[in-house]
């Protein structure tokens, strides 16, 4: 009785501030979460370890750059995270080692704002981003080469050496392990905010009318169930709980031991065509209903559709300098 009086006062408080508060509450209610803009902030959430110095992340970026890593020479991590295409290859299934199409008919994930995910990769098999590098490169379809073979590359180069030196320490190892680190560490930068942020920041006008209506929708519809927190994804969650999607088949992916997939980031979503992890909707208003389908049982509008999608793009956000680095 006293449990349910208490219940049923916290329900109507908290309708009360709801209805009385901002589009800007209401967000943050729902679980989204703005990038910080103060430094110290940010590092909290993307340098636990306190493993990023400048040093460091300059010589991640010219290893993620560089296509010695890769067994022929051809590939880089580069090659398939473009950092000026939203950091993805824009093709349905990623292309690696002689040309040698992913064998699960797998979509690159972008690696903008990948540090604020829980896990790494579609099924989540890795816990960040430094155990991530380490996948790619030895991966017979992507980079397909030897841990021995990459670091006896990299120890060749004295440049790259004396690199490892000033940002670890002289005696530092320059192992494979210590090579994928340090692109990991690089990656830790790769966050993009946008004018999202800036208006969950308090900048009132940095969306516009239909921008947040869109937002609104955005959280109405139900999508804040598993595109939050600041990544706006980044979790594992289930797929197809309302109905199959249709390019089920296309590849044979099927998520982790419990079918969960990875919630993919809807940061850059507007550059980072074709969608799902088959890469097999090219369209983004289209991907927004095909969600409504199978996540929601909710038959989204073609113009409801476009209005999330107008919002979606305020996800574009600023990027760290994308030039390529000279190489060793
Ligand atoms: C041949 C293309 C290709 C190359 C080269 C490549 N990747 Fe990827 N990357 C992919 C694909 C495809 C996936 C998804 C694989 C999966 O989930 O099983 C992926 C996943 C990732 C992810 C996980 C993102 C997420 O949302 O879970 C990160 C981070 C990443 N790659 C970084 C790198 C780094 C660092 C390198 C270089 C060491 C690299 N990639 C090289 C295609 C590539
Ligand atoms: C129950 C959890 C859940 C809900 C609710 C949900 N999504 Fe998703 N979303 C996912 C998962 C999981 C994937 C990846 C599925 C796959 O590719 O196999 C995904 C993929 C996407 C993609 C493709 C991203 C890419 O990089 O390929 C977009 C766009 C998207 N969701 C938008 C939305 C929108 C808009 C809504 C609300 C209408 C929504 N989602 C509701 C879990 C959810």
């Amino acid at each position: 009785m006293i449990i349910t009086k208490i219940l049923s006062v916290t329900i109507v408080a908290s309708s009360i501030l709801l209805g009385a508060n901002s589009l800007v509450e209401q967000a943050k209610h729902n679980g989204l979460v703005a990038i910080p803009t103060d430094t110290t902030e940010l590092l909290k959430l993307t340098d636990p370890k306190g493993t990023i110095t400048p040093e460091r992340v300059a010589l991640g970026k010219q290893l993620f750059f560089d296509t010695r890593l890769s067994l022929d020479g051809k590939i880089s991590c580069h090659t398939c995270h473009l950092l000026d295409a939203g950091g993805v290859d824009g093709i349905p299934t990623s292309i690696g080692h002689r040309g040698t199409q992913n064998p699960h008919h797998i979509n690159a994930p972008t690696v903008y704002n990948a540090v604020f995910f829980e896990r790494q990769f579609w099924d989540g098999r890795s816990p960040d981003l430094e155990a991530q590098a380490q996948g790619p490169m030895q991966d017979k379809a992507e980079m397909a080469i030897t841990k021995e073979e990459a670091s006896k590359r990299i120890n060749a180069i004295p440049a790259y050496v004396s690199s490892f030196k000033k940002a670890y320490s002289d005696d530092v190892k320059v192992t494979f392990e210590t090579i994928a680190n340090t692109i990991g560490i690089y990656e830790r930068t790769l966050v993009t905010p946008s004018r999202y942020d800036d208006f969950l920041n308090g900048q009132e006008d940095a969306l516009t009318k239909e921008e947040k209506e869109g937002l609104k929708l955005f959280m109405e519809t139900g999508c804040t169930a598993c595109h939050v927190g600041i990544a706006l994804g980044g979790k594992m969650q289930p797929f197809d709980l309302s109905s199959d999607f249709k390019y089920n088949d296309v590849g044979d992916f099927k998520g982790d031991k419990d079918g969960l997939i990875k919630a993919p980031t809807l940061r850059n979503i507007s550059l980072t065509a074709p969608y799902f992890h088959n890469g097999t909707v090219n369209d983004l208003a289209t991907a927004v209903k095909t969600m409504g389908e199978v996540q929601l049982l909710v038959d989204i509008s073609d113009v409801d559709a476009d209005k999330i999608v107008t919002f979606l793009k305020t996800l574009d956000g600023r990027k760290p300098d994308t030039k390529a680095p000279v190489l060793p």
